[in-house]
């Protein structure tokens, strides 16, 4: 893994203290918080993410960015109104509620490179937010698009899905995430391909 940065492209990597504190709410929506969200949204599509949030960018803010692709949409109402108007870009999001049934699918995050693990989450969600420069919106959210929007969240809480899978699968885990948390906090951060 070479781990470097690109310009404004940064992502910090897991052993990064910045993702693991609870981000401060965005007061405003100004220039310097767009300008911040257009470069994540740059970060995010250079490193093939589907999200990101502002934690693994080096910013402490409720801000998410995400691209789920269209071709996931399995008809969630939260689905049929957001793919068609991706990127999308997340202001002080949260999840409202959470269905009983859950599901367990692999994930992956680009600031725990290269790892990739299921995890068991709610199949559907309901996700408050605003919309930047748009709605504000409360909308039931399923398939990747809700898995989606859990992961990001919990960024915003510090929480990484590595914290988040069976105790087996943290086992078979632990070695490569202890070498990355070791890079991580040597490095102080963001990767490249
Ligand atoms: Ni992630």
């Amino acid at each position: 893994m070479i781990f470097k940065k690109n310009g404004n492209r940064i992502v910090y990597t897991v052993g990064a203290p910045v993702l693991r504190k609870i981000a401060a709410p965005v007061a405003v929506v100004d220039d310097n918080i767009r300008k911040l969200a257009s470069d994540m949204i740059d970060a995010m599509g250079y490193f093939n993410g589907i999200g990101l949030a502002a934690p693994q960018y080096g910013e402490s803010l409720r801000l998410v960015v995400i691209d789920v692709p269209q071709e996931s949409n399995t008809g969630s109402p939260g689905e049929a109104l957001l793919l068609p108007k991706m990127p999308l870009v997340l202001v002080n999001p949260e999840i409202v509620m959470s269905s009983e049934k859950s599901a367990s699918r692999e994930e992956g995050c680009l600031s725990v490179p290269g790892l990739y693990a299921p995890v068991c989450r709610p199949e559907r969600v309901v996700l408050r937010t605003q919309i930047m420069d748009g709605d504000f919106i409360e909308i039931e959210c399923g398939g990747l698009l809700g898995r989606c929007i859990q992961h990001e969240l919990d960024h915003l809480d510090g929480k990484l899905f590595t914290d988040r899978v069976e105790p087996d699968t943290a086992r078979q885990i632990r070695g490569d995430l202890d070498r990355l948390t070791r890079i991580g906090q040597s490095r102080n951060f963001r990767r490249n391909k």
